[in-house]
């Protein structure tokens, strides 16, 4: 491996300071057993907030961004990982309190390290990265609750985004009908070739202290929180599962225990971050496997460079993205 190379590094303590390329060597990276040469990474809502100061993202300072990564193993001090073997992270902690996968080495414990599937390579890996994981994730949690297509449509919010492009192509792929909820309804084109039944506008969204209205879906994936989070608890039919995944639009929720008292509804959380690493291997292996997402390339909006990262932060905090935004490292 090279003396030098670089990564896009982030100086945020008590305050943001400054985020960009610099040169590094090995010993300058947070402390691991498995050494990779990453090739690609992502562009996630949460880079974008660390890598701006527009959020607090990271525990501890300086650190590379990035959370999620696939590339080869260089080398490896536990014998689980061999020398060129393919790899992914997401999540666990990169970014937060670890080098992350904005730097063309990473090295991160061996404990973190996910096997690439069968069916995955690590571009594909990275467009599905940490949103096309948590739109998986959410779907595991609600079949593990016992969420049927019989019940009704299971509405996405946040629709052109990351996770809400990803839960749609999935979901759609395994048999439910889907309905999108967005702000941009002029991409209904997008969202409909990606499987969704039909496209609603956000402005349906209803803010009022009504304990119920009558129910219209059969469950929900929410990326929003807020105000859309507390509508859905009240438009959501008897036994459905909403699934809570981000907070874009809000972190309060006024809403009242009707909903889950008189209809059964079940309010289901996700980390994708913090997911138990046996969970995170059976839902990557899904990805590469049976939940393999079909639109995968439709869903990619741009392959760009470490250097470009500042642009693409601004774009994704914007709103002026569709999909995903990938970085070949
Ligand atoms: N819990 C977890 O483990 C986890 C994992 C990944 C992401 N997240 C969170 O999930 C959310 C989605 O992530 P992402 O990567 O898909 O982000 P993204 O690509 O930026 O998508 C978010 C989408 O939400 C909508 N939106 C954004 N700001 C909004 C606002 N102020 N009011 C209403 N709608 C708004 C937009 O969709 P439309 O324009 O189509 O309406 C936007 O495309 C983020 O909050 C992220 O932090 C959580």
């Amino acid at each position: 491996m090279p003396a030098a190379f670089k990564a896009f590094r982030i100086h945020a303590g008590k305050e943001f300071e400054r985020a960009g390329i610099e040169s590094m060597q090995l010993d300058d990276l947070s402390n691991g057993d498995v050494v990779i040469r990453v090739q690609y990474s992502g562009v996630n809502y949460k880079d974008a907030l660390a890598g701006t100061g527009k959020g607090k993202i990271l525990r501890t300072s300086p650190l590379n961004g990035g959370i999620d990564l696939a590339g080869a193993v260089v080398s490896s001090a536990d014998d689980r990982f061999k020398p060129d073997q393919a790899v992914l992270l997401n999540g666990s902690g990169l970014s937060e309190v670890h080098d992350g996968g904005y730097s063309q080495y990473a090295r991160v414990p061996a404990d973190w390290v996910v096997p690439m599937p069968a069916g995955l390579n690590a571009k594909k890996a990275m467009l599905i990265g940490t949103a096309g994981f948590t739109a998986a994730l959410a779907i595991q949690r609600l079949q593990d609750n016992h969420q049927q297509p019989g019940q009704g449509p299971i509405l996405v919010t946040g629709a052109t985004g990351g996770v809400g492009s990803f839960a749609i192509m999935l979901l759609s792929q395994l048999g439910y009908e889907v309905v999108a909820l967005t702000r941009k309804v002029e991409e209904k084109e997008y969202l409909q070739s990606l499987g969704a039944d039909s496209v609603l506008s956000f402005d349906e969204v209803v803010q009022d202290h009504a304990p119920l209205h009558k129910g219209r879906w059969g469950g929900a994936i929410d990326n929003i929180g807020g105000a859309t989070l507390a509508w859905l608890t009240k438009t959501v039919k008897p036994w459905g599962n909403i699934v809570s995944i981000g907070m874009a639009g809000g972190m309060q929720v006024e809403t009242t225990t009707m909903p889950f008292i008189l209809r059964g509804v079940s309010l289901l959380g996700v980390t994708s971050s913090a997911c138990p690493q046996e969970l995170r291997k059976q839902i990557w292996q899904r990805l590469g496997g049976e939940l393999y997402p079909h639109k995968l390339e439709q869903i990619c909006s741009a392959e760009i460079s470490l250097e470009q990262l500042p642009e693409a932060f601004d774009k994704l905090l914007n709103g002026t993205v569709r999909g995903r935004q990938i970085v070949c490292v």
